[in-house]
C-alpha cells in the first residue's frame, strides 16, 4: 500500500513537472502551420463538442429560416467569416493550407451537425486556443445603441443548420464567387 501510494504521488508530481520542463526547454512545438496529429484533434474535437453539449444554453433560436434571413446570412458569413472557414469556391484549398492550428472546419464540405443552441454558444464565446474569437459584441450596436451581436450570431447559426437544404437563391448566392 505504501509503495502504492509513494507510486501515484511520484506519478502526479512527475507528470506536469514533466510538462513544465518540456515547456521551459522550448521543446514544445508551437508554430501554427502544421497539422495537428489524429490524437490532438480527437481529444480536441472531444473537449469541444462535450463542453458544448454540458454548457451551452438551450436557448431558442429567434431567426426563422425564411429566404431573406438564410440570404443575410450566407452574407454575413462571407463577409466575417468564410475568410477562415472558406466558401464552396475555396474549401479544397482552404482546408489544405495549414494557416492556422487547428485549421478551421471548411463548412461548405463538412456541414455542422451540431444543435443551433450549441453552434450559437459556440460562436458567441469563441473556442480557446484556437484561432476562433468570440463573436459576443463584435457586431456593433443598431441605431437605438442595441447590440445586435447576438442577432447576427442567430443568423449565422440559422445559415449554417441548413447548408445542406438552401432554397435554390440563396444556395446560388453561396455558390457564387466573390463576396
Ligand atoms: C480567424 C479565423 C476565424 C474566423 C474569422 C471565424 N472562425 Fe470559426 N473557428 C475558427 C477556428 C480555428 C475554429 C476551431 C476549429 C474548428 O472547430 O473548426 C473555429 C470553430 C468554429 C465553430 C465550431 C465548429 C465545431 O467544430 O463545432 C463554429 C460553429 C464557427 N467557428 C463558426 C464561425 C462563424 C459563424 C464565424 C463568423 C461569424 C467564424 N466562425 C469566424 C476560426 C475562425
Amino acid at each position: 500500500m505504501r509503495k502504492f501510494l509513494l507510486g501515484f504521488v511520484v506519478g502526479i508530481v512527475t507528470l506536469p513537472a514533466g510538462a513544465f520542463a518540456a515547456a521551459w526547454l522550448g521543446w514544445l512545438p508551437t508554430n501554427a502551420n502544421a497539422t495537428p496529429t489524429a490524437l490532438e484533434q480527437a481529444f480536441a474535437h472531444l473537449a469541444l463538442d462535450r463542453a458544448a453539449a454540458r454548457r451551452a444554453p438551450h436557448l431558442a433560436n429567434p431567426i426563422a429560416p425564411t429566404e431573406e434571413n438564410l440570404m443575410a446570412g450566407v452574407k454575413l458569413f462571407k463577409g466575417d467569416c468564410a475568410g477562415c472557414h472558406g466558401d464552396p469556391n475555396n474549401g479544397e484549398k482552404r482546408e489544405s493550407e495549414n494557416f492556422l492550428y487547428p485549421s478551421p472546419t471548411v463548412f461548405a464540405l463538412h456541414p455542422p451537425r451540431k444543435p443551433d443552441y450549441q453552434l450559437f454558444w459556440i460562436i458567441k464565446g469563441g473556442v480557446r486556443y484556437s484561432g476562433m474569437f468570440k463573436w459576443d459584441g463584435e457586431f456593433g450596436k443598431d441605431a437605438s445603441g442595441k447590440d445586435i451581436s447576438d442577432e447576427k450570431i442567430w443568423t449565422a447559426v440559422t445559415f449554417l443548420t441548413r447548408l445542406d437544404s438552401l432554397p435554390p437563391a440563396v444556395a446560388a448566392e453561396w455558390h457564387k464567387k466573390g463576396p
